[in-house]
């Protein structure tokens, strides 16, 4: 049996841009994700570029990756920057006390993080440590990156860069409620207008100010934050991450679920939407010309660790399921583009609901990797209003809308539609209603697989990926489109 869905999408009111910084990605010195999964070093056998491993690199170039968030999370807070720089053997070496009290070489520092951005050709997005740091230290930090003159600039050439960088966004530390300090929300709300009072752009430039924002549902702390902090800042964080079985500590298994760990985990998904909107409402109170952006910057489904690995490197398989969860927080992300500018995902390398795992010189892309790629048209395209009168999907005690979809024109003129089928035992016939969209043809792309928890793997890297998509008719205005069960379909209208 087949369910059915109506969908309209009204081609001539368009709506605001799908920002490109909704793709940004989070690399964090956590695990795996920094070193080994980007940074093998140059001495390395795996093929690198100033130490930076080409495979990973060509996979993230692949994806457009707009921005990079770095170097935490909960590690931004105990980083010290001028460990970072100078000689990589001079260095000091840390302790990593967040993430497995491992040690920190401190051999990935800001000038090999610049690097990185290059290679990949992306923006940055530094997080600042208020949690012990100092407004000083933070300050000199921005100087040494962005100025083009004085001693921080004259000791950013010595160390091997001449002219400044770049910083178009700052986070004024990272999630302060906890990691970062533990703070109430009036303090931190204080200590960000402090904070960031210090983070200047040399002039002719701009840095983005984000502060560090709630967690899920807490909205007493964006509503203080507005209040006390609004006029420092250019943008409010929001961090949520979808955690099956229960809630913390995260204790669902990335790859032995049934369907109802499939359906808590999509159902979690879903949850974005209700936070968004009801942040944003706050939000509007205080800004309602949406100045400030809500910069969802840590998102994504967080399981219990993969059997055998390190508890506090958050290694996990990405299966089918994520791929579902990326693309209903894309598509949930379209719904708010107007005051959600900038997302990233956790994390980007062998971390969380990662794009890309690594072992040694191998490497595989995740079903999460393709729904980004699928995505790609998104980014900075306009988006299209779209109405979805869905059938729901339940199971046990979940009960969701079966399907979620977004549609976009792309700066290629073209129409875009995503639309996810999270059943994972029907097919739903969708009805598009394209109001004011010519279209003769329509060509598309499908991931799915047999089970609910295919993965790939180094020995078997394709079980989930991309494959051509027939089951897509135009006719006049009405677009036909049979979406298999547990998939994610995306569509281009010629
Ligand atoms: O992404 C992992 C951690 O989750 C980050 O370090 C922290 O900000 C959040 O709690």
């Amino acid at each position: 049996a087949a369910g059915t869905a109506t969908v309209s999408i009204a081609g001539n009111q368009p709506g605001p841009t799908y920002d490109r910084r909704i793709f940004t990605q989070f690399a964090e010195h956590l695990g795996h994700g920094i070193y080994e999964g980007l940074w093998v070093g140059k001495n390395s056998k795996i093929p690198n570029t100033n130490g930076f491993r080409n495979d990973v690199v060509a996979a993230l170039r692949n994806l457009s990756v707009p921005v990079i968030r770095w170097p935490g999370g909960c590690f931004a807070d105990e980083y010290h920057w001028r460990e970072g720089i100078g000689p990589q053997n001079k260095r000091p070496i840390k302790i990593n006390t967040h993430w497995g009290g491992v040690t920190e070489p401190n051999t990935v520092g800001t000038h090999e993080f610049f690097e990185l951005l290059r290679q990949v050709g992306a923006e940055a997005y530094v997080a600042g440590n208020v949690g012990n740091g100092t407004p000083r230290e933070m300050a000199e930090w921005v100087e040494y990156m962005t100025s083009p003159a004085g001693s921080l600039a004259d000791e950013r050439a010595k160390n091997g860069h001449k002219a400044p960088w770049a910083v178009p966004f700052f986070g004024v530390g990272n999630e302060l409620w906890g990691c970062g300090g533990n703070m109430r929300p009036e303090f931190a709300a204080d200590e960000t207008r402090r904070y960031a009072t210090f983070i200047k752009a040399p002039a002719g430039t701009k840095i983005m100010k984000i502060a560090a924002g709630a967690n899920v549902e807490d909205y007493n702390w964006t509503e203080t934050m507005m209040r006390v902090a609004a006029p420092q800042l250019d943008g409010v964080s929001l961090h949520y991450y979808v955690h099956p079985a229960g809630g913390w500590p995260p204790r669902a298994p990335a790859v032995d679920f049934d369907e109802n760990g499939w359906a808590d985990a999509l159902a979690g998904a879903w949850r974005m939407d209700e936070l968004i909107t009801k942040h944003s409402a706050i939000m509007d109170k205080y800004d309602p010309q949406k100045r400030i952006f809500l910069a969802v910057d840590e998102w994504g489904a967080w399981y219990a660790q993969d059997p055998g690995t390190h508890p506090g490197f958050l290694r996990q398989q990405n299966t089918l399921r994520d791929a579902l969860i990326a693309s209903i927080h894309l598509d949930i992300f379209a719904k708010h583009a107007d005051r959600v500018r900038m997302s990233a995902i956790a994390q980007m390398v062998n971390v969380l609901q990662a794009m890309i795992l690594t072992d040694g010189g191998k490497m595989v892309l995740t079903p999460t990797y393709h729904v980004f790629e699928m995505y790609k048209p998104w980014q900075d395209a306009t988006v299209l209003p779209i109405t979805i009168n869905t059938p729901w999907y339940n199971k046990d005690q979940f009960t969701m809308r079966a399907v979620s979809g977004s549609a976009v024109r792309g700066k290629d003129g073209k129409v875009h539609i995503g639309l996810s089928n999270l059943d994972p035992n029907q097919a739903n016939t969708v009805t598009v209603n394209l109001d004011g969209i010519t279209a003769s043809s329509v060509t598309g792309r499908v991931l799915t697989a047999p089970a609910i928890n295919a993965h790939n793997t180094f020995d078997a890297p394709e079980v989930v990926k991309p494959a051509a998509f027939n089951g897509a008719q135009v006719n006049g205005g009405t677009l036909t489109v049979t979406l298999p069960a547990k998939s994610v379909v995306v569509l281009e209208l010629q």
